[in-house]
């Protein structure tokens, strides 16, 4: 990353000091060509946009520069053609702010035809090398974090490498019906999570088929690769996938800012291996789930409602955290406007019918940093509204009632417990005996 972070311009300089005239030479033809290549880009730029004045744009916003890409890898799934609901257009406004800018010309691409997939560029190849390329669109883009650099210069990252796989997750066992509905725990987790994995694993997040109910409940754990600054766990998840067989782990950055990528390459994941899931629960690795009232509240759906799920907790009036020492921190220049309705990340449900056209409008919604808030403009473009769970506490309850095991049968998720209060939670609520 170090690396990546330093100007052209300083780069250049460092390397002259001890080289010898042949790579003196080489290494100015290098930097006059840089240099020629982004004068001839700010060049570009100002023809554009006039060209732009002229034929049919009437506001007066710079126009986006892009990175040319050479070849495009578009997925081999089958895709519905994308449409996207007016509101979202509504929502965000036209303007100078760089997430907005590219929306909209997403957008019109989109309304003129063009293949949305487009700009899914090779994985070797896709982050933006020409940092002044940034700086021309974002004028601000010094003053970023290193943090939120790094997002905008990958955002156009979607295709990481699959390290491992579970093909045939959602298979019926023998003994299952074919009809039995599917329920698949999605689960955001890290290679060093093993801990929290292992509690989900023994308690809400068990596999099976739950006779009660008849629905059948598969579990996933999502994560990316480890670092270079990591201790090498490779072989323990190896084995743990082995063992356990549910583990999906694809080579990208374990991130706060690439859970967007996660989320995008679990929605592929799943139409490419599960493509008949009745339900998905897309939630965090410290969360407690009330398995049983989860699935009594699936199982009470009429069939209109439960393929139209995007439920959880909501937040309708969130709008962007502008204070940058926050985890959530979005400069004004990046997104200008609120947020749509959305539900917390913590956890929340998805109807297996709404995952294909999620997926193909995901390949137009550009990539946002927070990945609850991008879900839910994903849903805001496919026309579906998040609905209140009441049982659903993203941000969990009253601390008091953190171990209280009558408040937590009566509740579907709470957030931010341990392994060890995940155990004593399930087995409280699970316990016939339990008074309430
Ligand atoms: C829209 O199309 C133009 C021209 O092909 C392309 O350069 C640009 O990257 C596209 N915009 C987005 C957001 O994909
Ligand atoms: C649930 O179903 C399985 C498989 O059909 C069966 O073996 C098991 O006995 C059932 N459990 C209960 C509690 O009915
Ligand atoms: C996301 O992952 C890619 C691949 O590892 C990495 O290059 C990029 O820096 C990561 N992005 C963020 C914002 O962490």
């Amino acid at each position: 990353m170090k690396e990546q972070h330093s100007t052209p311009h300083t780069a250049c300089s460092s390397y002259l000091q001890p080289m010898r005239h042949i790579q003196t030479f080489s290494t100015m033809t290098v930097c006059i060509t840089v240099f020629l290549i982004f004068f001839y880009s700010t060049l570009n730029l100002e023809t554009s946009s006039s060209h732009k004045a002229v034929t049919e744009d009437h506001t007066e916003l710079p126009s986006l520069q892009v990175q040319v890409q050479e070849s495009t890898t578009v997925p081999q799934l089958k895709l519905r053609n994308v449409t996207v609901s007016d509101s979202i257009k509504q929502l965000v406004p036209q303007s100078g702010a760089y997430w907005n800018r590219l929306l909209h010309s997403a957008l019109k691409n989109l309304s003129k035809g063009e293949n949305p997939f487009r700009h899914v560029s090779d994985w070797s190849s896709c982050r933006v090398t020409n940092k002044e390329l940034l700086k021309t669109n974002v004028h601000d883009f010094d003053s970023y974090t290193l943090l939120f650099q790094d997002f905008l210069e990958s955002m156009d990252c979607r295709t990481p490498p699959v390290l491992i796989n579970q093909p045939k997750k959602c298979f019926p066992a023998s003994g299952d019906k074919e009809d039995n509905k599917l329920l698949l725990f999605a689960i955001k987790s890290r290679p060093a999570h093993f801990e929290r994995r292992q509690a989900v694993r023994e308690t809400w997040g068990q596999e099976g088929i739950k006779n009660e109910s008849g629905i059948r409940v598969r579990t996933v754990f999502l994560m990316g690769s480890l670092q270079k600054d990591d201790p090498d766990l490779s072989s323990l998840l190896s084995f743990e996938a082995k063992h356990f067989g549910d583990i999906l782990q694809w080579d990208f950055h374990d991130s706060f800012f690439n859970l967007t990528l996660k989320m995008s390459m679990f929605l592929e994941w799943s139409l490419k291996y599960c493509p008949h899931v009745t339900f998905v629960f897309s939630g965090d690795d410290d969360v407690f789930v009330n398995t049983p009232l989860l699935l009594s509240y699936l199982q009470s759906l009429d069939s209109s409602k439960a393929s139209k799920l995007y439920s959880g907790h909501v937040l309708d009036t969130a709008r962007p955290i502008r204070d940058s020492k926050s985890k959530y921190f979005v400069p004004v220049s990046f997104y200008d406007s609120t947020y749509p309705a959305y539900v917390g990340g913590g956890g929340f449900l998805i109807s297996g019918a709404l995952l294909e056209p999620l997926y193909s409008v995901s390949r137009v919604i550009p990539f946002y940093p927070i990945d609850d808030v991008y879900t839910g403009f994903c849903f805001m473009a496919i026309g579906v509204s998040p609905e209140r769970h009441p049982g659903f506490h993203t941000f969990d309850i009253k601390w008091e009632n953190r171990e209280n095991l009558c408040v937590h049968k009566g509740l579907t998720l709470t957030h931010g417990r341990s392994p060890q209060q995940l155990q004593k939670l399930w087995r409280g609520i699970n316990n016939p005996l339990l008074n309430c």
